[in-house]
């Protein structure tokens, strides 16, 4: 089985930011994006069990203390300040997690910043658009605070939800690696996709709600 590789010790990591960016608090119209809890445990063990996520994300089989350390680690990635930093946010919904979304920083420099996003969400709140809306919002948080020029985001080539998912949020596929598909947005780009999923039902101050974060 494959594990996946440590990160490269901070040394080795090259330039940092001014400072780090936090991990926000991000609301948006229906859900919560906030840091991890260690109290999240049980939901987690659910996220961790479920095969349609450990198998696309390529997790392991963890045990009970693993997953807890998992969730450990996941509630200290709450910074972005040099290459490989990894921010992690709950995805909550009227107060229960219901996935994640996540983003490391790959490049740092001003003119080139760039992001790797990532997102999971529970089966039985799937096909309702959350994952859509946490991952505009997280977008919206890497083009306007974090400064990034252009996100990525790196999809197995069988896992038709997720590249839905990302075509949705403005994403082009521009490579191919074996079976990793690299999918690449810019600010405009999500803007642009942000306006297309508009509801043309919802009200006007929905339509600035819904679409601030990747336009603000
Ligand atoms: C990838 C994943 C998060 C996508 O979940 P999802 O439910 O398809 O995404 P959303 O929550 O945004 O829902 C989108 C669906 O809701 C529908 N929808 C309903 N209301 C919507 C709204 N307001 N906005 C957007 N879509 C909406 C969309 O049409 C779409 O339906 P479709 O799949 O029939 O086209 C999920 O499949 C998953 O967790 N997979 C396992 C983990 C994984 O693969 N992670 C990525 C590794 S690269």
């Amino acid at each position: 089985m494959l594990l996946p590789l440590p990160r490269r010790p901070r040394f080795l990591r090259g330039a940092h930011l001014p400072s780090p960016v936090e991990a926000p608090l991000l609301r948006t119209q229906r859900l919560v994006l906030r840091p991890h809890e260690m109290s999240d445990l049980e939901t987690w063990t659910r996220i961790e069990s479920d095969p349609s996520i450990r198998g696309n994300l390529h997790w392991p089989v963890r045990t009970q203390g693993e997953m807890r350390s998992h969730l450990r680690e996941r509630t200290r990635s709450t910074a972005l300040w040099q290459a490989d930093d990894f921010l992690a946010l709950a995805v909550e919904l009227d107060g229960t997690v219901i996935g994640d979304v996540s983003m490391h920083l790959r490049t740092v420099a001003s003119e080139t910043r760039s992001a790797e996003i990532g997102w999971l969400q529970l089966p039985e709140y799937r096909g309702r658009g959350y994952a859509t809306e946490a991952a505009e919002e997280l977008l919206g948080f890497a083009f306007q605070t974090l400064g990034a020029r252009w996100v990525t985001a790196i999809i197995d080539d069988d896992n038709e939800s997720s590249m839905a998912l990302a075509r949705r949020l403005g994403f082009d596929r521009i490579a191919q690696t074996g079976r990793k598909v690299t999918f690449l947005t810019t600010e405009a780009r999500a803007a642009l996709a942000s306006y297309r999923t508009l509801d043309p039902r919802e009200s006007a101050d929905a339509h600035s709600q819904r679409g601030s974060s990747v336009r603000r």
